[in-house]
């Protein structure tokens, strides 16, 4: 097994839509644990495809908190079918927009119809920091990510200084 690269803001690939995935065949599962694996050297709690520039409709999830049981979860053709009106709010982040973290408030539960790694029709009612990471998840795979939800003052300054910060790390690096 071996890691993906993260791609992180401002690339492009990360406004795109990802495509719905037709079968679930060895191929997909060994992106989908290189995608685990990926996530958890980051490290984080979710991954989508595109963040490892792949425009699949593909995710990663594992918000266990003991290191040692892990507990990850797979979802593919994620469809948020009906979303709580009651919100609750976290500070998010995201492995794409590195070092930076914003309070997002989102609907609280929401219920996903997925496909699973065994290529199961499955569907969760999910609460908490399980339906946020969810809500987060998908939106990447729409084309969206958690600094869309604030102004865009805020929004344009995040981009600006990510945009430096990959400059200065390219001079390290040449
Ligand atoms: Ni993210």
């Amino acid at each position: 097994m071996s890691k993906r690269k993260i791609v992180t803001e401002p690339d492009p690939i990360l406004r795109k839509k990802s495509q719905r995935l037709e079968k679930v065949d060895d191929e997909l599962r060994k992106l989908l644990d290189e995608m685990l694996e990926t996530m958890y050297s980051a490290p984080g709690i979710g991954l989508a495809a595109v963040q490892v520039g792949i425009l699949k409709r593909a995710i990663v999830i594992d918000i266990s908190k003991d290191k040692e049981k892990k507990n990850p979860f797979f979802l593919i053709n994620p469809e948020i079918i009906s979303k709580s009106k009651n919100t609750s709010i976290y500070e998010e982040g995201c492995l794409s927009l590195p070092g930076y973290f914003a309070e997002i408030q989102r609907p609280a539960e929401c219920s996903v119809k997925y496909i699973d790694y065994n290529g199961n029709e499955k569907e969760i009612q999910a609460k908490g920091l399980l339906s946020t990471c969810i809500q987060h998840e998908v939106d990447h795979l729409n084309g969206v990510l958690f600094i869309d939800y604030l102004s865009k003052l805020k929004r344009d300054m995040i981009v600006k200084k990510l945009i430096k910060h990959k400059k200065e790390l390219n001079k390290i690096i040449l």
